[in-house]
């Protein structure tokens, strides 16, 4: 995922509705997903919420990982945060954010006002040093963004009254999200992409999610190559819920492959790949797309031309969709 995945001008033009959206339905094959929070120049994520095309909203990035157990995630929502970030118990001053004081109240109104899904995303394209090394961490790392992001009324009850951090305050995420892109020119252990994902989402699915009341997701950002050398194993040995598989930062098996006629685009092996071997055999494989001209990838995505429409996204990524769609979809 890149910097700026979010076109200002596409969302201009279906805001200010004021209408509460259907419930969401995770099993329907038209729901649009939208990454926000990369990009100098973005858009309030409240404006994402108030397009009627989107669905859910994805928030990036926590993108530094705890080095072990007691230490602090960093983040990153560029314009949203001002510079000020939380000191940890032992003094550490880390990199997590503490001053992104529209956030909090967005995601409650986003969720209450707009009926959108908000699902906070844990990897990114920068920097690409993060690493899970035991399972350990993998534990500790779950119950730490349970804590500083879930529900408030679960175990975390503690951690508020700790004074722990809540850096969107009392607004409580939808689940987690894994956009695991980790490339190391010197690997500290030799399956440093892939170890420790499938524990951290077990960790989440089997021992925190059931202690509050609701329901909880777990989604990942694979590349379009499969098996997806960061995520496939955690694929076959943790449930996610759904899959934003990128189709657009590999030449081969783009998007663009497909519009091209080329037989390479690899939707189908991922749809044939979760169905058959996934620890979640139900996980929705959705079709991830650029959606800016600014993006470095608008090469391997469709553009405004390709798809012969006067706008391009979000509120014609269902089109799009329909376009590709095989009978498997
Ligand atoms: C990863 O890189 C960032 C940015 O250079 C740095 O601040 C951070 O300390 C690094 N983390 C690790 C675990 O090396």
């Amino acid at each position: 995922m890149r910097p700026t995945t979010f076109a200002r001008a596409a969302a201009l033009a279906s805001a200010l509705t004021t209408s509460v959206s259907a419930t969401f339905n995770a099993a329907a094959s038209t729901n649009v997903v939208m990454y926000w929070g990369q990009g100098s120049y973005q858009i309030p994520l409240l404006e994402v919420c108030q397009n009627p095309s989107v669905d859910v909203v994805v928030l990036g990035f926590i993108n530094e990982f705890p080095t072990k157990v007691g230490g602090y995630p960093g983040s990153n929502f560029a314009n949203a945060c001002g510079d000020e970030t939380f000191t940890a118990p032992d003094g550490t001053i880390t990199h997590l954010k503490s001053n992104c004081p529209t956030i909090g109240p967005a995601i409650t109104a986003c969720q209450t006002t707009y009926g959108k899904k908000v699902i906070l995303s844990l990897g990114g394209a920068y920097p690409t040093n993060y690493t899970l090394p035991t399972t350990a961490i993998s534990n500790y790392f779950a119950e730490f963004l349970w804590g500083a992001f879930g529900p408030i009324t679960s175990p975390p009850a503690s951690w508020v009254a700790a004074g722990s951090p809540r850096p969107f305050g009392s607004a409580v995420v939808d689940g987690f999200d894994f956009d695991i892109e980790s490339n190391m020119a010197s690997p500290p252990f030799s399956d440093y992409k892939s170890r420790g994902y499938a524990d951290m989402i077990n960790h989440f699915k089997n021992d925190l999610y059931p202690t509050a009341a609701g329901t909880y997701y777990i989604s990942g950002a694979p590349q379009c190559i499969t098996p997806d050398s960061h995520l496939d194993d955690a694929m076959l040995n943790a449930p996610f819920d759904f899959l934003y598989v990128q189709f657009y930062n590999t030449p081969s098996c783009s998007a663009r492959a497909a519009y091209n006629g080329l037989s390479t685009f690899t939707f189908d092996s991922w749809v044939s790949r979760v169905t058959t071997l996934s620890a979640n055999k139900n996980a929705k494989v959705y079709l991830g797309l650029v959606s800016t001209f600014h993006s470095p990838c608008t090469n391997q995505a469709l553009t405004q031309h390709d798809s012969q429409l006067e706008q391009m996204v979000p509120h014609t990524i269902p089109l799009l969709i329909s376009t590709l769609r095989r009978p498997t979809l």
